[in-house]
């Protein structure tokens, strides 16, 4: 439990950006992480603090200036259950993939359609990770949060960390507070199977599959997602870089008669939620490559360092894709990354 200085992140963030921190350490317990954070209070007057994961929502556009927490916490563990649930708590650092398949194991059901999601547990709830129809908002019993200020630990409920598309409490009000130490999910004992989403049911069909089952739906959902997202090991990327914009209703019909292709899903009562990888594509940026820099060409909503690109190269390529999709589509897009 040591604090290391001027350690290289690249090998701490999947889009394999250069960039170093002031200070790092790791933790895998409360008391180590009180320990460096009030170590750290009173050697330095810079009280700069960033908790990491799996590092797989993060740009470097520079170097960070201040103390790098690597969570290291472990450790998934049945809490109660029900006649309808099991309650499990699983410890932030945890790899959220490794939580999924434990989940298929023991046969607790709701996460498998979020399969192959990198990063780790402890970062679940701060964008409220989704894909292919679910949400862990949908399976979110609470969470226990450390105060970095207040020095206590704190317990939120799913209304407490208002929950919103790819957002939380954690990524607003309190942004910068809060370490996540443990997340508890409801999860089902009887599956309530969800394949409505995109190429879900096609993919079964390729399959062969004849019963469903949450093994053969995580299966499918990591045939989709190895089929069209780049790999970071391979790759350097960070899944999504843009959400999806909602518009008004009557702003996507006016654009539709224009655009007659343009893809769009209905998002409550008002708003159309339009597929930015589709404005983005119009704009002529998929596959597009700038030195180690480009959009990926099989996904136009994930930017690519291809090598030895710089964070900041990449955060400028955002800023031409925006200003792109602006000026055609009258859109503006809003980044999903963190940027740092
Ligand atoms: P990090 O990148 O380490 O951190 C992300 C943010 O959370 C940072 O601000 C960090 O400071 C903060 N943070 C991390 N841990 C804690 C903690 N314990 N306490 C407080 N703050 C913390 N996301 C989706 O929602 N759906 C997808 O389908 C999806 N697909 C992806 C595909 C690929 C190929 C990649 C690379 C990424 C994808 N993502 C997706 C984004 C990413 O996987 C998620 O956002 C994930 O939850 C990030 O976890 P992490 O541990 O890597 O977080
Ligand atoms: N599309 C294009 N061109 C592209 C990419 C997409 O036209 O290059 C259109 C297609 O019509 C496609 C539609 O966009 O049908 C939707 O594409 P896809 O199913 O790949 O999903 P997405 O909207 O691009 C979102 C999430 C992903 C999540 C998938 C599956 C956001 C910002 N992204 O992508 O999450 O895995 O749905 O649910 O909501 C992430 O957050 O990092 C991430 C990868």
């Amino acid at each position: 439990m040591q604090i290391q200085e001027n350690i290289s992140l690249r090998n701490y963030n999947s889009f394999g950006i250069n960039a170093n921190a002031r200070y790092f350490a790791n933790f895998s317990s409360i008391v180590q992480l009180e320990e460096l954070i009030a170590n750290y209070k009173l050697q330095t007057t810079n009280h700069k603090l960033l908790i990491l994961g799996g590092g797989s929502n993060i740009l470097f556009t520079k170097d960070f200036d201040g103390l790098v927490l690597k969570n290291e916490l472990k450790g998934i563990e049945l809490v109660n259950e029900d006649e309808t649930f099991f309650y499990v708590k699983a410890s932030a650092g945890e790899n959220w993939h490794g939580f999924v398949l434990h989940c298929i194991d023991n046969g607790y059901a709701g996460v498998e359609n979020l399969s192959l999601i990198p990063g780790n547990v402890g970062a679940s709830p701060m964008q409220n990770i989704g894909a292919y129809g679910v949400e862990i908002k949908d399976v979110f019993e609470e969470l226990e949060a450390y105060h970095i200020h207040e020095n206590i630990v704190q317990k939120f409920s799913a209304g407490d960390c208002a929950f919103g598309y790819r957002e939380s409490i954690f990524k607003r009000k309190h942004k910068d507070a809060f370490v996540i130490l443990n997340v508890t999910f409801r999860l089902r004992k009887q599956p309530v199977f969800n394949i409505s989403y995109g190429a879900i049911e096609q993919e079964l069909e390729k399959m062969n599959v004849r019963e469903l089952s949450i093994k053969s739906i995580s299966q499918v959902v990591i045939n989709i997602r190895s089929s069209k997202l780049p790999d970071p090991k391979v790759i350097g990327n960070a899944g999504s870089f843009f959400k999806n914009p909602a518009i008004p209703h009557i702003q996507f019909n006016e654009l539709k008669m224009l655009f007659p292709d343009m893809v769009g899903y209905a998002s409550g009562s008002e708003n159309t939620k339009v597929a930015a990888g589709w404005l983005i594509e119009q704009c002529s940026w998929k596959g597009y490559r700038e030195g180690d820099t480009g959009c990926h060409a099989k996904q136009a909503l994930v930017l690519v360092n291809y090598g030895n690109a710089k964070g900041e190269e990449i955060y400028a390529l955002s800023t031409k894709i925006i200003d792109s999709v602006k000026s055609k589509f009258g859109i503006e897009l809003e980044r999903e990354v963190n940027i740092i």
